[in-house]
């Protein structure tokens, strides 16, 4: 089969905001306890975190993490989380049904993100809780000192401010499974009030207000019209949060999902800028997709899983081949929007529905998905370029017109690259995809890498990375750009060092 891809220097689609690669970690499941924070390992740091884990996340390049929840927010004391550890209380987490022993809190929490260089995205409990709480914890982390607040925080060990810039006002409060779900007039007016409050104490954070928590509940797009009615003002992000899987084993549907992830984005956008335009305001707001990934794997068997215990094993998905492919396909579709979309998080990282698996008190390793999210957090910096793309295209059960190439291409200044990132959806034929990029000269070849050829099903295990990129050689400079023979069903990553 063949396809073609085209760029040109003038037809720049966005600058891509870092924080598109952003991930989460909840107090839910081992991410916390017996994934970044077991204390007996032995390659645990003096605060108990372990260094193994902290080597991957660095080698996975997250500048934003979200943070500590998730349902487990909507009824969580932050206050439980300072102070000395062993008078912190044990409290039911009632969203995951669990026992939440509160040795990670805020200051840990904040001393493990500052040392991998990342940045905090805090949420306030907007479900049992509310403004009172939320500026208490502004103040808490942002105010410089002499106030209650402010100094108790430094009593506690943290002279300067954390400074924490990005918050979410609550989780997913739209949720019927949500702790102190509300209607959108309830979480409207709160949210408003909550932010203003917020702003307050710190003029300079901004605020992601809850958009739907998935795009099939029956109140998708008017919970956000009228969330926006109230809170457009105040807030500088709307979220989006959405999971897919393959219950269906359907391999063409399941990779032909990412344009559902794409017409998601661009309905939530234009409900954004009809409030703009009834609003007459100059202002539009960007979004934060918050929570996306696969999970299907195990969402039928962790009913079994024994509760209220320490660190209850749920949402442990072991990810397969085609689930790295379809995550690429989300991947390239987030930065398809990146003119709107200025923040992501793969929700999450270590254990629970997440690139990064541990073994309490044992092993690390990589999932099949750490792959393609790796190669685009690393090189997917700089400019989005609109992409054109000419392919064959096919009709899936519930998709039409599904092209067999997804692809994007980054042009990356900093580093002199041009960075192209595609999947061929295709079962049964290579691609021999023409790259075409006009205004540009390309020296070299540095990097062509494709994951491909494993079983749809083929999953890494510990100690066993089966599933990861190699080097591909079928590659050419052309006339116009480069020529590259793309595996069936493969994802792929080529990034050409341009002529001066
Ligand atoms: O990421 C797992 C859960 O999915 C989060 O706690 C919740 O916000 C969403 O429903």
């Amino acid at each position: 089969m063949k396809a073609k891809v085209l760029i040109n220097k003038g037809n720049v689609l966005s600058e891509i905001d870092d924080r598109l690669y952003g991930s989460f970690i909840e107090h839910m499941g081992r991410a916390v306890y017996g994934g970044i924070f077991d204390p007996s390992h032995p390659m645990s740091d003096n605060y108990g975190f372990r260094n193994d884990v902290k080597a991957l996340v660095k080698d996975l390049n997250v500048p934003l993490v979200r943070y500590p929840g998730g349902n487990f927010l909507s009824g969580y004391n932050w206050e439980d989380g300072i102070g000395p550890i062993d008078q912190r209380p044990r409290r039911l987490d009632l969203a995951w049904q669990t026992i939440e022993t509160n040795e990670v809190g805020l200051h840990e929490f904040m001393r493990w993100a500052n040392e991998l260089d990342i940045e905090v995205d805090m949420g306030v409990n907007l479900g049992t809780r509310g403004i009172d709480a939320a500026r208490n914890l502004v103040e808490y982390c942002n105010f410089p000192g002499g106030t209650y607040w402010s100094d108790l925080r430094k009593a506690n060990g943290a002279s300067e401010p954390f400074n924490i810039k990005t918050w979410c006002l609550g989780n997913e409060m739209d949720g019927s499974w949500q702790i102190g779900a509300k209607t959108a007039e309830e979480y409207g007016r709160l949210a408003c009030e909550t932010a203003k409050v917020m702003k307050l104490v710190d003029e300079t954070i901004e605020l992601v207000v809850c958009g739907t928590s998935v795009s099939t509940l029956p109140t998708f797009g008017s919970w956000e019209q009228t969330v926006l009615e109230h809170t457009y003002e105040h807030v500088d992000y709307l979220s989006l949060h959405m999971y897919y899987g393959n219950p269906e084993n359907d391999i063409e549907n399941y990779l032909a999902k990412s344009l559902d992830m794409d017409r998601f984005i661009k309905g939530v956008i234009a409900i954004c800028d009809s409030v703009k335009a009834r609003k007459k305001t100059e202002k539009t707001l960007n979004l934060a997709f918050d929570e996306w990934n696969i999970w299907y794997h195990t969402l039928e068997t962790d009913e079994q899983i024994e509760k209220w215990q320490v660190a209850r094993p749920v949402l442990e998905d072991i990810y397969n081949f085609e689930d790295a492919l379809a995550l690429g396909c989300l991947l390239i579709t987030l930065l398809k929007n990146s003119d709107r979309v200025k923040i992501a998080c793969l929700a999450q990282l270590v254990n629970v529905i997440a690139p990064i698996m541990t073994e309490t008190g044992g092993e690390v390793w990589c999932q099949t998905i750490f792959y393609p999210f790796q190669q685009v957090s690393t090189h997917g910096r700089g400019k989005a370029m609109l992409t054109t793309i000419v392919s064959d295209q096919y009709d899936s059960k519930d998709f039409s017109d599904v092209p067999y190439l997804e692809s994007i291409i980054v042009d990356d200044e900093e580093r002199n690259e041009l960075v192209v990132f595609a999947v061929n959806r295709s079962q049964n034929e290579e691609m021999h995809l023409d790259i075409d990029l006009q205004g540009y000269k390309i020296q070299s070849v540095s990097e062509c890498s494709t994951l491909a050829g494993y079983e749809l099903k083929e999953t890494n295990k510990k100690g066993q990375e089966i599933v990861k990129p190699v080097a591909n050689n079928q590659i050419s400079i052309t006339d116009i750009g480069i020529n590259v023979v793309l595996p069936a069903l493969s994802w792929n990553m080529i990034r050409l060092e341009k002529a001066e």
